[in-house]
């Protein structure tokens, strides 16, 4: 098998390669953040299914589901496999890294890698499922894609980070060249919208769960997750009134909707649940949001309050999920993750420095320095520990 230096390759921001060692380190940070090593696991959901399951919020709500809870999970998720001297995706590696811990750990876990908006992805979920696990008592919806084709249709959508209704003028920062600057995003077009309601809206949310409750694979008390963002005014433009904010508004009806249905049929339920901003390659990519995050975090780290991926998923399944656990929820039946984000003095923090932030004095008012690392750090580079002038495998698999 060839090993070979990886050494990190960005087009602009964004890395184009990833680091199987560094993934791997992040894989078992995650684990050992669970904190639960040599206890007996607390009782909770013992059959998972995690959609969008090989990075960001769906690998820790993974991670928190087979070493909190010792539970079967299978994953779904769309990533690159390596190929001659190119290595894979970060999300790739991620889950080699999570199945070779599982098993050593004797953790059942499957992944399917495949579009999961398509039926072959479903139909790959449902044998698995009944050959390996068994009725599901949770799943997990954690999608963040730019794309869908229909699978009746075949229609194609692309999702767009854009206002609605007029434009939306805010600072920024210039990720590449680290330019703090005045962005103007024009407002999206209706059929924009529509498309980005289809790609990240609940349509395929509620497929998933017809399915599997048409073929009889959800167990007595279910239940099922898809997580949201709200975020501080100031962002509400881009984010909450724009076309994501739009898609995740039609999540939420369909929350509710599948929710009773649930509620009727299995003595289930449909939640959302808000979750607090942290770096994935899906939040990177939303206009003004890394400028905001980069304040956010320093005050949050100022305050001792900063949660990454994990540390926010460990809250979700002890607080919430656990069968001990008391959860409460706010006046539209979400659970909040976000409570520490969003306290007024954090807020009032973030809002002062904003208008103080220059190009000048970015990496002293913001943690710019952290975010950009923390967004390295999701390709498995800059992981503390790694030696990167090592050569590793790159051509491995789960
Ligand atoms: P991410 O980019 O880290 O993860 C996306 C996951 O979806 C990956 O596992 C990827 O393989 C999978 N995926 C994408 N397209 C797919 C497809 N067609 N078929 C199968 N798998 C596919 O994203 P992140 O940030 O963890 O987002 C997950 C959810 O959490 C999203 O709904 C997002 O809106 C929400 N959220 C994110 C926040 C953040 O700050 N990152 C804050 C609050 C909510």
């Amino acid at each position: 098998m060839p090993q070979q230096v990886v050494q990190r390759r960005s087009r602009g921001f964004i890395c184009v390669n990833a680091h199987p060692e560094g993934c791997r380190r992040n894989v078992e940070r995650q684990i050992a953040a669970i904190g639960v090593q040599g206890k007996p696991p607390r009782r909770g959901p013992r059959n998972v299914l995690v959609l969008g399951a090989s990075t960001g919020y769906g690998l820790a709500s993974r991670v928190a589901a087979a070493w909190g809870f010792g539970a079967k999970t299978l994953g779904v998720c769309l990533e690159r496999a390596p190929e001659g001297n190119k290595t894979a995706t970060a999300g790739f590696y991620n889950t080699v890294a999570f199945h070779e811990l599982a098993r050593k750990d004797e953790l059942f876990a499957a992944s399917v890698n495949a579009d999961a908006f398509s039926d072959e992805a479903k139909r790959m979920v449902r044998e698995i499922a009944r050959k390996d696990i068994g009725k599901f008592d949770l799943v997990i919806y954690s999608l963040a894609a730019p794309k869908r084709v229909h699978p009746r249709t075949g229609a194609a959508y692309n999702s767009v980070l854009k206002p609605i209704g007029q434009s939306y003028t805010n600072k920024t920062v210039e990720l590449d060249s680290e330019k703090v600057s005045e962005v103007t995003i024009p407002p999206a077009t209706d059929q924009e919208i529509a498309d980005t309601v289809a790609v990240m809206g609940g349509e395929d949310w509620t497929m998933w769960i017809d399915m599997l409750m048409e073929h009889e694979l959800l167990a007595e008390r279910v239940r099922t997750l898809a997580y949201s963002y709200i975020g501080p005014e100031m962002t509400w433009p881009i984010y909450r009134d724009g076309t994501i904010g739009r898609a995740k508004k039609d999540l939420e009806r369909v929350a509710h909707k599948l929710d009773s249905r649930l509620r009727n049929q299995l003595g289930g339920e449909a939640r959302i649940a808000v979750n607090k901003a942290i770096v994935t390659q899906a939040s990177a990519a939303i206009p003004v949001v890394p400028l905001y995050m980069s304040l956010l975090f320093r005050v949050m780290k100022q305050r001792n309050l900063d949660e990454g991926a994990l540390e926010q998923m460990r809250r979700l399944f002890f607080d919430f999920l656990a069968e001990d656990a008391a959860p409460k929820y706010d006046d539209d039946g979400r659970i909040r993750l976000d409570d520490r984000e969003m306290r007024s003095d954090v807020q009032a923090e973030v809002s002062s420095l904003w208008p103080r932030v220059t190009t000048e004095n970015l990496r002293e008012l913001s943690d710019f320095a952290g975010f950009q690392r923390n967004f390295r750090s999701l390709f498995g580079f800059e992981v503390d520990g790694v030696e990167y002038s090592v050569p590793v495998e790159t051509l491995v698999s789960w």
